[in-house]
C-alpha cells in the first residue's frame, strides 16, 4: 500500500498486528514509553511526511493513559507532516458520558472529540459506539462500524432453537433488533435502573421469556453488573436456565468474571476490540474484528 503506515499504541498490539496481517503490512516503528512521573513519551521511528497514517488504539482501561498515547502519537505525526491521520479506536472510552445528567457535569465524549481534532485526527473509525450521536461531536469524518454481523455469524449455530434476543436496557434496543433480524427471532427488553457506576437493578422484563433460552446483547461488559442483574431478572420471569451473552467490548473489569460465572450462563461472546487479559473465564469466546477493520482501512486508503 502506497504512502501508508499502520501504527499501534500499546492498548491492543495483538489486534493491530492481526489487522496488519490482513493487509500484508508490518506495524510502523513507534516507541511508547512512560517518564518516571507517568508522563507519556512517544517516538515515531520513521518518516510519515505526505503519508496516510492509521493509528490503532482502543481507549480501554487505563483509559486516560491510552487516550493520551493516541493524542501524542497523532500530534507527533501531524508535526512530522503526515498527509492524513486516521484514528482506529475500536473501543471509544468515555462514550457513556454523552450528555449531562446533572447541571454541573462535563460531557466527556464531546471533550475527547474536541481534543482529538485539535491534535490533528482527521478521521475516526470505531465499532459499536455506545451512543451513535457522539459522531456529532466531531466535525471530521467518523465511521461507526458494527460487530453485530460478525458476532451473529460466529454464534448462530451455537444457540438453541427458540432463543430470544434480550436488550438489557432501553439503550440497546436498536442493537438487539439488529441481532434479532439476523438470527430470525424476537426482541425482549429489560427496564434497567443504574444506581451507581457498578450497581444496577433490572426492574422489569417486557415480553414473554417463559421457558425460552435467551441471548443478552450489549455494547460492553464492564463491571458485569448489567449482565448479572439481567440474568436474575430473566430467570425470575421464567426464562430457561440457558442464557448466552454477546457483547462487542469485553472490558471485563476486576470482579466481572465472577459475575459471569453463573450456572445459567452457557457462553459469553466478546470481540477483540479490547484485549481479553488474564485468566479467561470459562465458556468465554473471543471473536476477531481484525478482518472488518482491515477492509475498512483498505477502503479509506483507496
Ligand atoms: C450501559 O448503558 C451500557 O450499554 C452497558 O450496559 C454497561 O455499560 C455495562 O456496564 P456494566 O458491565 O458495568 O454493567
Amino acid at each position: 500500500m502506497d504512502r501508508f503506515t499502520l501504527f499501534s499504541g500499546t492498548a491492543n498490539v495483538n489486534l493491530a498486528t492481526a489487522i496488519g496481517r490482513e493487509l500484508r503490512v508490518g506495524l510502523g516503528a513507534c516507541t511508547v514509553n512512560r517518564f518516571p512521573d507517568g508522563e507519556v513519551s512517544v517516538d515515531i521511528g520513521e518518516a510519515v511526511r505526505g503519508y496516510e497514517v492509521f493509528i490503532v488504539q482502543p481507549t480501554c482501561p487505563p483509559v486516560n493513559d491510552h487516550l493520551m498515547e493516541l493524542l501524542a502519537m497523532a500530534d507527533a505525526c501531524r508535526r512530522a507532516s503526515a498527509e492524513r491521520i486516521i484514528a482506529v479506536v475500536p473501543y471509544f472510552g468515555y462514550a457513556r458520558s454523552d450528555k449531562r445528567h446533572g447541571r454541573r457535569e462535563p460531557i466527556m465524549a464531546s471533550m475527547v472529540a474536541l481534543v482529538a481534532q485539535t491534535v490533528g485526527i482527521d478521521h475516526l473509525v470505531t465499532i459499536d459506539l455506545h451512543a451513535a450521536q457522539i459522531e456529532g461531536f466531531f466535525q471530521n469524518a467518523v465511521d461507526i462500524l458494527s460487530a453485530v454481523p460478525i458476532i451473529c455469524n460466529a454464534i448462530r449455530d451455537r444457540l438453541p432453537p427458540g432463543t430470544v434476543v434480550v436488550s438489557p436496557d432501553e439503550g440497546r434496543v436498536k442493537m438487539a433488533a439488529q441481532y434479532a433480524q439476523r438470527l430470525k427471532t424476537s426482541v425482549i427488553v429489560i427496564h434497567k435502573h443504574r444506581e451507581t457506576g457498578s450497581e444496577v437493578h433490572s426492574l422489569r422484563v417486557v415480553g414473554d421469556v417463559q421457558e425460552r433460552p435467551c441471548l443478552i446483547v450489549d455494547d460492553m461488559i464492564s463491571t458485569g453488573s448489567t449482565i448479572a442483574s439481567s440474568v436474575d431478572a430473566l430467570l425470575r420471569a421464567g426464562a430457561r436456565g440457558e442464557i448466552f451473552i454477546a457483547a462487542t467490548h469485553g472490558l471485563l473489569l476486576p470482579g466481572s468474571r465472577e459475575k459471569l460465572d453463573h450456572p445459567a450462563i452457557r457462553n459469553v461472546f466478546v470481540t477483540d476490540t479490547v484485549p481479553v487479559e488474564g485468566e479467561t473465564p470459562p465458556r468465554l469466546s473471543v471473536i476477531t474484528v481484525a478482518p472488518l477493520l482491515a477492509e475498512v482501512i483498505r477502503n479509506i486508503h483507496l
